[in-house]
């Protein structure tokens, strides 16, 4: 077996011969309390230790900023190399060969059209930037919206001034049209290629390793037409889970530290909010907030504050995004703006100070949902009541303690002079009612249920709970990352051979594969009965699994010609089925 271009063999051997705890004493000053070693996080800035590292299982884990990886990543991280560079350095440093590289033809093909991506997009924001100054009707714009030198170069703001400018530059730098195209900088019309963002002021979007990877370009004239174009979907920019400054945040955390992280609407707000001074600021680029993009913002804060304009709190929109937070285990606060300012036009009204008490006075995520839903409605009239009721039950509903929901029964009781008793009895009638109209929200609840599950039980199986070492059935998993996991730890365990948490980090990258970081960095503080739970989560993803599996064979079995394949998937869906019935 191979991984990322290396036999895992000698990837096992790299690792044993470079210990974790003396690899990181290089770089930290390591001090050893119980199981683990603790100092200060080299990857953030803070005060007080909380990155560990685990000799036992060698891999390390920040609990203040969430990092965590084996030696390897450690080293990429820390001396910014790539894989192959990271591998190169421990080799040396324990005086291995480092084989050929042999990759996975796709794999590092993959890679390589990655790295020419990058390349192409950094070269272009290079290019925008170095148009900028010339540009007498670029300046005029930027002093009208207050952009200013310092701005200008944080943001590394540049101006595309034609159509065809930017593809001559890359062809002197000898990027190809085809990775001009790919990076979604050029387009094909009959006369030739062309520069998309022509014309336009241009943000240059930056991942937090610093590379560019889009942009968002703002037109000069209002009356043009689309007044920001983004970059369309390329391998390397996916607007579904990028952040928008992601990468000053990242610096702002590791420099002085950040309480949370402030989300607007769009790049010129951010702008405006970092020259205000709230360095901690981030937006979701013309798109509705995911939970690839919560899972983003969670790896720097565990708090964000959402600054909305007027125009936009009571939207549907905003409540989903304001859920999707807290879905990821984010503490959401929101700030509404007055007047149907955005922030960048609220600071140029009222200035700093007057915003910093704006977020000071954030109210969480409940509050004002609850008070958005008191305003829609005129609470003199009963008929507006019983319909505010059924909104703002249906809110507290969600709430996952029956403290936190009895808080918010006594602010809707003194909105409306219902009594909590009767509160109570309509929010148990509520939920029933609520599971037989809305299947899509029953099924929502399930799946996250299934989820949680699933989670707990591979944690628990990769950190070697006691608990956990039990027989366990075969199970599967519509998550692919899951399924490789947990065949990975089933081979092992079969063989009876030992395996640490950090091989994990050779078999998935964990900085792409979330899904695997929340179990690899799973926290088991807060389940009380772990025995009873392991053992309910298992029955529980099991039978999913099984139904699932016998979803997926049936079409296996439909599409399938080979006669003698079709019969072993007969023979499987025969056992899955029987498996069920149990
Ligand atoms: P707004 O119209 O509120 O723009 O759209 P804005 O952020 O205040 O920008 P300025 O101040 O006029 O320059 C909000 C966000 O929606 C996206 C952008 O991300 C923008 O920041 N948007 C808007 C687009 O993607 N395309 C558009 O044509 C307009
Ligand atoms: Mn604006």
């Amino acid at each position: 077996m191979q991984n990322k271009g290396y036999d895992l063999d000698f990837l096992d051997k790299l690792k044993s011969a470079n210990d974790i705890v003396s690899v990181i004493s290089q770089y930290a000053t390591l001090q050893k309390k119980g199981k683990l070693y603790w100092a200060c996080c080299p990857f953030h800035y803070e005060k007080t230790a909380s990155f560990a590292v685990n000799e036992m299982e060698q891999y390390y884990h920040c609990f203040g900023c969430g990092e965590s990886g084996d030696v390897i990543k450690f080293i990429q991280k820390i001396e910014a190399l790539d894989f192959m560079g990271a591998v190169k350095l421990l080799a040396d440093r324990a005086g291995l060969e480092v084989p050929k590289f042999q990759g996975d033809e796709n794999l590092s093909k993959l890679n390589d059209q990655k790295k020419r991506l990058y390349n192409a997009c950094n070269l272009a924001m290079q290019h925008y930037q170095q148009n900028l100054p010339s540009s007498s009707i670029a300046q005029e714009y930027l002093k009208k919206r207050q952009l200013d030198d310092e701005m200008v170069k944080l943001f590394c703001i540049g101006y595309s001034a034609g159509w065809t400018q930017l593809i001559d530059f890359l062809k002197k730098n000898k990027v190809s049209e085809y990775d001009m195209q790919a990076a979604g900088l050029v387009d094909k019309k009959t006369s030739g290629y062309y520069d998309v963002m022509a014309e336009r002021l241009m943000f240059p979007i930056i991942n937090s390793y610093g590379d560019c990877i889009g942009f968002t370009a703002r037109a000069l004239d209002d009356a043009k037409f689309a007044k920001y174009r983004n970059t369309t979907q390329t391998l390397i920019f996916d607007k579904s889970r990028t952040v928008y400054n992601i990468n000053n945040v990242k610096k702002a955390k590791q420099s002085h530290g950040i309480d949370n992280i402030i989300i607007c609407e769009g790049a010129m707000d951010v702008i405006a909010m970092v020259k205000a001074g709230f360095d901690n600021t981030v937006a979701c680029m013309g798109t509705a907030i995911t939970p690839m993009h919560a899972k983003e913002i969670k790896r720097f804060a565990g708090q964000v504050i959402m600054c909305l304009d007027g125009d936009f709190a009571g939207q549907k929109a905003t409540f989903r995004a304001l859920d999707i937070l807290g879905g990821e285990g984010l503490d959401v606060r929101v700030v509404t703006l007055p007047e149907n300012l955005d922030p960048d036009e609220f600071l140029k009204k009222y200035g700093a100070e007057k915003l910093r008490e704006y977020i000071e006075n954030a109210v969480v995520a409940t509050d004002f949902k609850l008070k958005i839903l008191a305003n829609k409605y005129n609470l003199k009239n009963n008929y507006e009541v019983s319909k505010y009721l059924k909104e703002a039950l249906e809110i507290i509903k969600q709430l996952p303690t029956s403290a936190e929901q009895e808080i918010y029964l006594k602010l809707v009781r003194d909105l409306t002079g219902i009594s909590i008793d009767s509160l109570k009895r309509d929010l148990g009638y509520e939920v029933k009612s609520q599971s037989i109209v809305n299947e899509d929200k029953t099924l929502e609840v399930r799946e996250e249920a299934v989820l949680r599950a699933t989670k707990f039980v591979l944690a628990s199986m990769l950190h070697k709970k006691d608990y956990a070492d039990i027989p366990i059935d075969k199970m599967y998993f519509k998550n692919s990352n899951y399924q490789k996991l947990y065949n990975f730890i089933i081979n092992k365990r079969q063989n009876g051979q030992d395996y640490k948490v950090s091989d994990i980090f050779t078999i998935f990258d964990i900085d792409e594969d979330k899904d695997i970081a929340d179990i690899v960095d799973y926290n088991f503080e807060n389940i009380t009965n772990l025995e009873k739970y392991f053992v309910e989560s298992l029955d529980k993803i099991r039978r999913i699994g099984l139904e699932y599996r016998q979803e997926e064979l049936k079409e296996m079995f439909k599409k399938e010609t080979d006669i003698n394949k079709r019969r072993e998937i007969a023979v499987e869906l025969t056992i899955v089925t029987k498996e069920l019935k149990k």
